[in-house]
């Protein structure tokens, strides 16, 4: 099923005298699955764009298809809200205004249950889900807000992974972890986008974008500028330089490399490890 931003525009305070253009004419299909980043500057709208799939905020012109569902500038309360937000579920940029339960086990079980599971189907889900973001169970007993930012986090992307979307958007998902943490919970987005979750993910880190997006789309004071593949989009110095987009420092090697006669299969570079690979194949040739 597509995503479908079709000329969509969003205003802050739009009936105010000082109304906030966020957005504006965003236009574009993804095909589920996909694993897209959004990049842009600060204040460029990635937030302000995702919201509008779950309908935390609606179009104030324009709409958006989410598989079966229409967000659009209606003011009436859609009566599939619920359905929708399991269909795409958000993980805020500031992660610790999701939670709001007792216990972490509670908060995150809170989403199937609020879906008729039962309490044991329920609390089976969220175990596995915090398990998966390296959650110990003896955290499961604990209040959500006396945990760390980073397990904070942890636990709002569990309770998204345990209502099993089908879209997984996360707003800087990584922001607040250590080095280590955030790979893990980069190598669980991509095992599930490999499993058939379609991941929309905002990041200002481009290697991440590098290394994992199948697609990425370049946002400049709200507008979209494009979307690319991540494997061309960082050669394109007019394009970043218009964003205000730095290059990861891996493509700035590929590319003083090649002014220096190497020729290097850049289509085939994502990350250290497939740069090395990459260098191999030429020691090889040069044998
Ligand atoms: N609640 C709000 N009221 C008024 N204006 C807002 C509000 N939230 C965001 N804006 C404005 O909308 C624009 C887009 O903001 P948005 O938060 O979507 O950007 P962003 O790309 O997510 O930035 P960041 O990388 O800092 O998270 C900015 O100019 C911002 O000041
Ligand atoms: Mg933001």
């Amino acid at each position: 099923m597509p995503l479908m931003f079709d000329h969509v525009y969003y205003t802050y305070d739009a009936s105010s005298p000082l109304p906030s253009k966020a957005i504006e004419d965003i236009h574009f299909t993804l095909n589920e699955p996909f694993f897209c980043g959004i990049i842009g500057q600060t204040g460029s709208g990635k937030s302000t764009l995702v919201q509008q799939i779950n309908a935390l905020l609606r179009p104030t012109q324009g709409k958006v298809i989410v598989g079966e569902f229409v967000v659009d500038s209606s003011k009436k309360k859609m009566k599939e809200i619920k359905s929708l937000r399991k269909y795409a579920g958000l993980v805020f940029q500031f992660a610790e205004y999701q939670l709001f339960e007792e216990t972490v086990l509670k908060d995150v079980s809170f989403g199937p249950k609020n879906f008729k599971e039962n309490e044991e189907v329920a609390v089976e889900k969220a175990k596995k889900a915090l398990k998966k973001v390296g959650i110990p169970e003896e955290y499961f007993s604990k209040s959500p807000f006396e945990l760390s930012g980073g397990e904070k986090r942890r636990v709002a992307i569990a309770g998204l992974l345990a209502m099993e979307p089908q879209i997984l958007i996360l707003d800087e998902p990584t922001a607040g972890l250590d080095p280590k943490g955030a790979q893990e919970i980069l190598a669980l987005f991509y095992d599930l986008y490999q499993n058939g979750t379609s991941i929309l993910l905002i990041t200002h880190d481009m290697n991440v974008v590098l290394k994992y997006c199948t697609s990425v789309m370049v946002l400049h004071q709200g507008k979209l500028l494009g979307m690319y593949s991540p494997l061309d989009v960082f050669y394109q110095k007019e394009l970043l330089s218009e964003a205000e987009i730095d290059a990861p420092d891996l493509i700035c090697l590929v590319e003083q490399m090649e002014k220096k006669g190497f020729s290097l299969n850049r289509q085939n570079i994502r990350d250290i490890e497939s740069f090395v690979a990459e260098i191999k194949k030429m020691k090889g040739e040069v044998k």
